[in-house]
Order: C-alpha cells, then sequence, then structure tokens
C-alpha cells in the first residue's frame, strides 16, 4: 500500500530541534531569519516570510494583495481546498477556470475568460511540482490589473524557463507539510519582489506590530515598543520548525548537485518530484 507521507529525518535535523529546544527562543527566534535566507537561495534571491502552514501563507498573501469584500480571485479547481478558501475567508468571490490537458496547471486562456473589473488576484498552482504557464499568465494578470499568486505547495525547488520558482509571480506561497518536498511538520512562506507587498505580508503575520527602533538584529517578538499599525495574526514560524527545516534544506542543496542552479531545461521539477 502508498504510505501517505513519508519525511526523511537526519539526526542533524533532530539535533537542529533539540539546539532550539535548549535555546531562549522557542519561537520567531534567530534560527527563523536564518531558514528564511536559506529559502531565498531556492528563489533567486526573492526574501521570503515564514510561517506557519501552506494555507498561512496564502491567506497573508492574499492579505498582502489586499484582496477584500466584493473583490474575485481567478484559480484553478485542482488544488488543495486552501488556495480558494482563504480567498473566501477574506470575502472574495472565487472563481474556477479550467486547467490545460496537459499539466493540469490554470489555462491562462480560461483564467482570461473569467477577468472581470473585481478580479484582484489570479492564483497558480504548479500542481504536482510543474510550474504554470507564468509568461502567459503574468500577461493575463497585467491586462486585468490584477496581483498574480503562485501557489507553490508543491514546487519549490522548481524552475520555468530557468527562473526559479518564487520569482515567477507577485507572490509566492509554499507550504512545509510533510508530503511536500521539504517539511517543518507544519510550516509555510511567502516570496514577494516587491518590498510593499513584502512589508505587507511580514506585518500581517504578526497582528502587524511594528517594533520602535526598527532593528533587524532583534528577534520579532524582543523587547522594545511595538505598536499595532494594521490588522493581522500570528502566523510566525515556530524556530525549532525553522531550525529543522533549514537543516534540511542544507542536506536536500546537498543532495541536488551542490545547490540551486537554474540552468538546464525549460521547466524543471523540483528533486522530489524528479523520476
Ligand atoms: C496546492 C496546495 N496549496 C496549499 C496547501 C496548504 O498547505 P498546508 O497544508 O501547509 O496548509 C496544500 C497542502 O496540501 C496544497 O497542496
Amino acid at each position: 500500500m502508498l504510505p501517505y507521507g513519508r519525511q526523511s529525518i537526519a539526526e542533524s535535523d533532530v539535533e537542529a530541534v533539540a539546539e532550539v529546544l535548549r535555546g531562549d527562543w522557542l519561537t520567531t527566534g534567530p534560527a527563523v531569519g536564518r531558514f528564511e535566507a536559506e529559502l531565498a537561495r531556492w528563489t533567486g534571491g526573492v526574501p521570503c516570510v515564514s510561517v506557519t502552514s501552506g494555507t498561512a501563507a496564502l491567506h497573508v498573501a492574499y492579505v498582502a494583495a489586499g484582496v477584500g469584500a466584493g473583490d474575485e480571485v481567478v484559480t484553478s479547481p485542482l488544488t488543495f481546498v486552501a488556495t480558494a478558501a482563504t480567498a473566501a475567508l477574506l470575502g472574495a468571490r472565487v472563481r474556477f477556470a479550467d486547467v490545460r490537458p496537459d499539466t493540469g496547471n490554470l489555462d491562462p486562456d480560461a483564467a482570461a475568460a473569467l477577468v472581470t473589473a473585481r478580479t484582484r488576484v489570479i492564483t497558480a498552482v504548479d500542481y504536482a511540482g510543474h510550474p504554470a504557464d507564468y509568461d502567459e499568465l503574468r500577461q493575463v494578470a497585467g491586462e486585468a490589473g490584477a496581483v498574480l499568486v503562485a501557489d507553490a505547495a508543491h514546487s519549490i525547488g522548481s524552475a520555468y524557463k530557468d527562473r526559479p520558482v518564487g520569482s515567477l509571480a507577485d507572490l509566492t506561497t509554499f507550504s512545509f507539510f510533510p508530503t511536500k518536498t521539504v517539511t517543518t511538520a507544519e510550516g509555510g512562506a511567502v516570496a514577494a519582489a516587491d518590498p510593499a507587498l513584502l512589508r505587507r505580508a511580514a506585518r500581517f503575520r504578526n497582528h502587524g506590530l511594528v517594533r520602535s527602533p526598527p532593528s533587524s538584529a532583534i528577534p520579532a517578538r524582543a523587547a522594545g515598543t511595538r505598536r499595532c499599525t494594521s490588522s493581522g495574526s500570528t502566523t510566525g514560524c515556530p524556530t525549532c520548525c525553522a531550525r529543522s527545516a533549514s537543516a534540511s534544506c542544507a542536506g536536500w542543496s546537498a543532495s541536488a548537485s551542490g545547490g540551486p542552479s537554474w540552468s538546464s531545461g525549460t521547466t524543471r521539477c523540483c528533486p522530489a518530484c524528479r523520476g
């Protein structure tokens, strides 16, 4: 019988988690920043904010994109329910466009046919690790004045036309659930090249809190003056999860021929999806 999922946990992962448990920061500590820096190596340098799950990542991404009541989100029906449910949670109307028969990914023409003046976001899903048609979807989103989101829960480490997943959409979401390529048990992340989108995502994941004076050297919840500048939720990544994933990423880099490289092929799947 096929197992639901089977993760490979190395002794170095166990030791990395134990190291965090012996330290002061169980959540949102310095290991989280290190994990996010490690993730950015896989997105071609696009910065990431880590969160508690792929579902939280989608929620945070939609908030960063400004999704609200009355907006429409066009996406694929061939996905996990979270892709649509998190948009509906914000009051958006979800419109399902058909997928391409060869990849199972959102069909750009079908997405374009559903665009209206209310379309705020188009969300592609990289089904089974295969990146969607981002150049075409970028054009559809641009013409619609919509934000392009990539639900890359399955595809960290994949590439499209030699460009890494994480650099292809305005906002990209990852999941680190045990059935995914890299796991933190529960976990996720949002990648965005646009500093304004990234800032909105980072603020929302931690109740909209802003530290005064700002300091990137201090973990997010260190003592100091903090102001609540917008609504938000607690979706920050636990430090022990981040630490174990950093260790896993390092091991994965080593097994994936010495680390990230996007120079071959046109569309390439992540190491875990390759046969
Ligand atoms: C395509 C897709 N998006 C989002 C998610 C949600 O991720 P998580 O389980 O980490 O909340 C999943 C998880 O199965 C998924 O497959």
